[in-house]
């Protein structure tokens, strides 16, 4: 009773921080700093100032999220069926969405040149939207599963 409680509170407050996580930076971090800082290089500066180092919170709670998915698999006796392939192929994709973000397009608006930086700016903007809705995708996957059952 406790350990499947345990496990469904980590997945479901995993997924819930991911998004909050996410949305917020694309949605109201990066707009409102936009506005704030006149100078494009400064606002550059913030940002990443704010999201540095943690990179590997987010991985420690995705190996938490996903962990907890396959455990809920097993202590609920489930069938690999089609939704429940359908969460996990989002989370591989959603994985895959911020390893670009992370390894790849960070990098590269902290050594891009002024001209470079709106176009940077606007994929970083659709990935992290993109990573919005699957995770959220995933979570009414995931109550629909449950109830459905
Ligand atoms: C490896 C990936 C994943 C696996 C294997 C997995 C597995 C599961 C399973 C087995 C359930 C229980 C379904 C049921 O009781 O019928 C579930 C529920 C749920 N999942 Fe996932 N999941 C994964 C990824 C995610 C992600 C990325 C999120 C959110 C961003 C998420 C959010 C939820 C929510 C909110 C529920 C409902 C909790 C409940 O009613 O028990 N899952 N998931």
């Amino acid at each position: 009773m406790l350990w499947p409680a345990l496990v469904t509170f980590v997945h479901v407050l995993g997924g819930g921080v991911w998004i909050g996580a996410v949305g917020f930076n694309v949605f109201v971090l990066h707009p409102r700093a936009k506005k704030f800082f006149a100078e494009p290089g400064r606002f550059e500066d913030f940002v990443l100032a704010v999201v540095n180092g943690m990179r590997w919170w987010v991985i420690a709670g995705i190996v938490a999220l996903g962990g907890a998915g396959l455990e809920l698999l097993r202590v609920r006796a489930l069938e690999l069926d089609a939704v429940l392939l359908a969460k996990i192929a989002l989370l591989a994709l959603n994985i895959a969405l911020f390893w670009v973000l992370s390894w790849r397009m960070w990098p590269a608006r902290a050594v891009a040149a002024a001209p470079e930086l709106e176009s940077l700016r606007r994929r970083f903007s659709r990935v992290g939207t993109t990573m919005v809705l699957c995770n959220v995708a995933n979570v009414a996957l995931g109550v629909w599963h449950h109830v459905a059952r």
